[in-house]
């Protein structure tokens, strides 16, 4: 049996699950939602491998779920919304947790951008999980994910359930990106399901490090350094070009969804004892000891978490891959990549927004409790 729960799953969830009504509102009607859930859900439902799908949101997951039921395919959908304990009962038994939530980019924005109210977001799933479902792995798809995956690994310390193993940041629209630009250079998106390119480092701006040097199919003899640059640019700013193109109505959700899908039937066949499921993901170095350290020796800094390609199990993480070898300019691009990332896992940076967030967690539910005393009187 594999249950599955999407956090987010009507594309609503982007604000702390236990806001204010009237913030609700607010928030509902001035932003747009994210939008990653819906096809996201779509996709897991059609996964042969997933027998229960859990949906929750703020608003329409009941109406998603009934949608989603009518395929024929083994899940049973389920979708709860926050009263009556919807969250607890969503997480029930779950084993692979997604997190799509949140607010998405407008252009001019970077993921960093997000994080005061994403994290909170998180911080407050996490804690649902952490309660009900320490177990499941969790797929974190909200962004900043270099800063979203090190929250849920210190909500899940605070309440003494943190395994390294099974907390990841989905890093696989890098990759699927990689992929799909490598086979247009190659005039040929035929070869794109074929062509893998190892993508790591972090999901954001110069934290992505393709290696193209290692991909399955090599880029055409004589490829210019500056051709080269320029992949390597859109790689890492493919985020930028969507949210571009969308002109303020959000970022990526359809090749998102794409990607969580794709890493969560990863994460299931390696919870079903596939062996040899190795995929680039965002995890904590301290899942594999051994390997991790290896890999703090030759990125040459002691980083809590890189992304790298992992090799998945029942449990989690059972080996981090190294690098390999790389170019000298690859080189360059992972030293680039290091003082960002350092940044955005430090923890020092994390806690003050997150008490501050369970500041106003807090001052809102006061509000909320007034705001229903005074219905109730009058
Ligand atoms: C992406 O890579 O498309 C996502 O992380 C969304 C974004 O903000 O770019």
């Amino acid at each position: 049996m594999v249950k599955v729960v999407v956090l987010g799953a009507a594309g609503e969830l982007q604000h702390a699950t236990r806001w204010i009504p009237l913030v609700v509102i607010c928030v509902l009607t001035i932003l747009r939602a994210g939008g990653i859930g819906q096809p996201l859900a779509l996709l897991l439902k059609a996964n042969p491998l997933v027998t229960e799908l859990g949906l929750y949101d703020i608003v329409n997951t009941p109406g998603v779920a009934a949608d989603l039921s009518h395929i024929a395919t083994p899940a049973k959908v389920v979708g709860y919304l926050p009263p009556d304990e919807g969250l607890k009962k969503v997480l029930t038994g779950a084993n692979v947790v997604v997190i799509p939530a949140g607010i998405p980019r407008k252009p001019g924005m970077t993921r960093d951008d997000l994080f005061k109210i994403n994290a909170g977001i998180v911080r407050d799933l996490a804690t649902g999980i952490a309660i009900t479902a320490p177990k499941a792995f969790v797929l974190v798809i909200s962004n900043p994910v270099n800063s979203t995956v090190p929250i849920v690994a210190e909500v899940f310390k605070k309440h003494g359930v943190f395994d390294p193993k099974k907390i990841f940041g989905v890093t696989t629209l890098d990759v699927v990106r990689a992929s799909t630009f490598v086979s247009e250079i190659l005039g040929d998106l035929g070869k794109a399901p074929s062509i893998s390119v190892p993508v790591v480092g972090g999901h954001s701006g110069v934290t992505i490090v393709p290696l193209l040097s290692q991909s399955t199919v090599p880029l055409p003899s004589g490829f210019a350094k500056s051709d080269l640059e320029a992949l390597v640019n859109r790689i890492q700013y493919g985020g930028d070009e969507v949210v571009k193109a969308k002109d303020g109505a959000g970022s990526a959700t359809l090749s998102m969804a794409y990607a969580g899908a794709e890493f969560a039937a990863k994460v299931i066949k390696a919870i079903k004892g596939e062996k040899g499921i190795v995929a680039p993901t965002f995890v904590n170095l301290a899942s594999d000891k051994a390997s991790g350290d290896a890999l703090k020796k030759e990125i040459g800094q002691d980083l809590e978490y890189f992304s790298a390609p992992v090799e998945l199990g029942p449990e989690g993480v059972v080996f981090i891959n190294p690098l390999g070898k790389l170019t000298d300019y690859e080189k360059t691009l992972v030293e680039a990549a290091l003082p960002e990332l350092a940044a955005s896992i430090e923890k020092l940076g994390l806690i003050p927004i997150i008490f501050i967030g369970c500041i106003l967690h807090w001052l809102f539910q006061v509000v909320d409790e007034e705001i229903q005393a005074i219905n109730e009187t009058l």
